[in-house]
């Protein structure tokens, strides 16, 4: 039997044409997209940007043609997986660290699908999952500390750091900030100094493949 992430997974190759630059996201989701690929007929048809170390290497073991970021002229499509999503399409990503190289590769990609299961639809973001924001190393004693003004619960990830030499932080919102406005909220954790990227994607205009009891729904 195919597990739930698998199945939506498999689904968003059918969005993927030959001669396609393909940017491939990172996490157990994006990896059983990246194993389908691989193992699909298109995989000598297409050239993929990788958005971590570790998508690098399996996308390597795979086989798939791998590109830098910088020596293509646009990504046509990339497939990504998410921690949470809710219901204006809005994003929570970095579960696995790599939100940075995630971000801009979304940015620079013209088709953006997600590929999650059902329980990761959320009302507000944060509410399962803390928001994980990238920091300078140099500083990051100090973010947390503006952080925590901010009403955010904010911890060090313990032995982590991302593929860019920094650290992550978590931080879950208090009442207040989960129900205020994402924007604002981003904006002001973006102004402080050593902030690299944090882990709220809006306004990406992403297509969702979801999972649910075994079939694979879209919210456009
Ligand atoms: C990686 O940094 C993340 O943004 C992942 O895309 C996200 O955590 C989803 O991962 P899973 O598919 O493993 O749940």
């Amino acid at each position: 039997m195919e597990n739930p992430k698998e199945i939506v997974a498999k689904s968003a190759l059918r969005y993927i044409t030959s001669g396609d630059v393909v940017g491939l996201g990172t996490g157990t989701t994006a990896s059983e997209f990246i194993k389908a690929l691989g193992a699909s007929p298109l995989s000598k048809e297409v050239t993929c940007v990788p958005t971590s170390l570790e998508t690098e290497s399996l996308a390597k073991r795979l086989g798939l043609n791998l590109v830098s970021l910088n020596s293509v002229e646009r990504i046509d499509i990339t497939v990504d997986g998410a921690d949470e999503v809710d219901n204006n399409k809005n994003l929570l990503k970095g579960g696995g660290g790599a939100l940075t190289r995630e971000k801009i590769v979304a940015h620079y990609s013209k088709r953006y699908v997600i590929v999650i299961t059902e329980e990761k639809l959320v009302e507000n973001l944060g509410s399962r999952m803390p928001i994980p924001i990238e920091v300078l190393p140099f500083s990051y004693v100090q973010i947390i500390r503006e952080l925590n003004q901010m009403g955010l619960s904010c911890q060090l990830r313990k032995n982590f750091t991302t593929d860019n030499g920094n650290y992550i932080i978590d931080c879950k919102p208090n009442q207040k900030v989960l129900k205020g406005s994402l924007q604002d909220l981003n904006k002001a954790i973006k102004l402080l100094p050593g902030v690299v990227e944090t882990g709220i994607f809006i306004n990406f205009n992403p297509e969702i493949l979801y999972h649910k009891n075994g079939q694979v729904l879209e919210i456009k």
